[in-house]
């Protein structure tokens, strides 16, 4: 096998060898306006070192990757009393499906899709404000990337509160459900401002390290829980794509409608990949065909 340097610097050419690049997110304005035709890929190891390729040092918007934080941080505080609020089984559906929670009655499927995620941040958010909440959240995701040069993009916040209808369908009919313990727009303002984080894929691989279960790394949360997130981003991180990436991948992993995703390869690397082209289920194009190629050459795989 090559050395990984090699392995990714062929995979940066290969992936800027063809013009598919996919559709940039349209429903959030500031995110339509970036050129599809980037890439970046970081991994860092549990030996603690750093590779990367391509515009690993690009900031871009980590959106639904942000949703494995919050639910770290929900868990950490509320433990398996969240589950009352909020399932675990793959939704089989688009992210921001309302059929779904109108059927189940306002108890969203699990954690990634939006409707979870509004719950979770709901969670997290009550008994606080929202800025106190974000800056637990970003504290969190600095703590665990060792780098606080991580930001919320206002400008991507405002962006998406002012054309985020879907999730504001959804939050108002999970409060008519009973399943809000803030004012709709209270929590949508603190989700879609952690949505909003930018990081590029080096920090964001970074950040990744947390959910590495190894003794090499400092703990940020305990053992059972690390597997736990692991298996709920296997079985959910992909939404309605997640049995593809699993089979194509193997790897527990959570995308993001920025066009990023983040793998993990329990007790080896935290893998982050960014090209904000994506595929028909909303996660990047040509991220998943890196993840599905490295994870091919490297013989990375949970199976
Ligand atoms: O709520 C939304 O629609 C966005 N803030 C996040 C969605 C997302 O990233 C879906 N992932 N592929």
């Amino acid at each position: 096998m090559p050395p990984l340097p090699e392995i990714l610097a062929q995979l940066n050419a290969d992936m800027r060898a063809t013009d598919d690049w996919g559709d940039v997110a349209a429903y959030i304005p500031q995110l339509a306006s970036v050129d599809p035709a980037q890439f970046g890929i970081a991994i860092t190891t549990a030996d603690g070192e750093v590779f990367t390729a391509g515009d690993a040092d690009t900031p871009f918007s980590v959106q639904s990757i942000t949703k494995v934080f919050t639910l770290a941080i929900a868990l950490g505080r509320s433990g398996d009393q969240l589950w009352k609020r909020v399932g675990r089984e793959p939704s089989g559906r688009a992210f921001n499906s309302i059929v779904q929670l109108e059927a189940e009655q306002g108890r969203p499927r699990n954690p990634f899709i939006n409707a979870g995620a509004i719950v979770t941040t709901d969670e997290v958010l009550t008994g606080r404000e929202p800025r106190e909440t974000l800056a637990e959240i970003l504290q969190f995701v600095r703590a665990a990337a060792s780098d606080d040069d991580i930001h919320i993009n206002e400008t991507v916040a405002a962006s998406e509160t002012a054309h985020g209808h879907r999730n504001f369908a959804l939050a108002h009919f999970l409060a008519s459900c009973g399943n809000l313990n803030n004012p709709p727009e209270k929590t949508l303002g603190t989700y879609f401002h952690h949505c909003a984080i930018d990081m590029s894929a080096r920090q964001l691989a970074m950040a990744g390290r947390f959910l590495i279960e190894t003794d090499k790394l400092p703990r940020m949360i305990l053992p059972p829980r690390i597997r736990r997130l692991n298996a709920l981003m296997l079985t959910c991180g992909h939404y309605d794509g997640s049995g593809d990436f699993a089979y194509r991948v193997g790897l527990p992993a959570k995308s993001g409608v920025g066009g990023g995703i983040l793998a993990i390869v329990p007790g080896r690397a935290s893998i982050a990949v960014w090209s904000p082209g994506l595929n028909r289920y909303g996660n990047s194009k040509k991220g998943t065909q890196a993840m599905a190629r490295l994870a091919r050459e490297m013989g990375w795989s949970i199976f």
